[in-house]
């Protein structure tokens, strides 16, 4: 299981490499990725969050219903004009919750760990959110850059303390 990467941590603000090589090494860094992912309760998590910038994400939006799906160089093909307000979280940023505006629906094409392509149509609700959180992820864009001056004005605070803990407390993964 890896540690979470948190707010700070210049990793998050890399643009993920696309992936290339399909092979054993990816397969086990998704499989990890999918682990932690559950293991610290999130809907979603991109590799940037675990300290490594490549195009890999997983998401699980169905409470362990099914199991999480990995996205290998996702990307948005299609999003809705309508949009939505929601309240969002991040792991990179433990205890900071933010509504923030984004289309309602998207479509994704991504690929698997083998390399298959496969497309999510019209993902909504939180799935839709998800996914478009974590690609901003792999864009090196965080939540924090998407919610209103105000919202960000009032974890200002907040956002200090975390970048310095991160820099004097244990070394983050
Ligand atoms: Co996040």
């Amino acid at each position: 299981m890896s540690e979470i990467v948190l707010y700070g941590d210049p990793v998050l603000r890399k643009t993920a490499v696309r992936v290339q090589r399909f092979d054993d090494e990816l397969k086990k860094f998704a499989a990890d990725l999918a682990s932690s992912m559950k293991e610290h309760d999130g809907v979603g998590l991109a590799a940037n969050q675990v300290g490594r910038a490549i195009a890999v994400a997983a998401i699980d939006v169905t409470q362990n219903e099914e199991p999480p799906r990995v996205l290998i160089n996702p990307s948005v093909i299609w999003q809705s004009d309508e949009t939505e307000e929601s309240e969002e979280g991040c792991l990179s940023f433990p205890e900071i919750r933010l509504k923030i505006t984004r289309p309602k629906s998207v479509s994704v094409r991504a690929q698997d760990v083998d390399g298959n392509e496969f497309t999510i149509e019209k993902a909504e609700g939180l799935a839709s959110r998800a996914l478009q959180h974590e690609i901003d992820h792999l864009n090196g864009i965080m939540f924090i850059d998407r919610c209103s001056v105000l919202q960000r004005k009032l974890i200002e605070g907040k956002l200090k303390k975390l970048a310095k803990s991160r820099r004097s407390g244990e070394p983050a993964a």
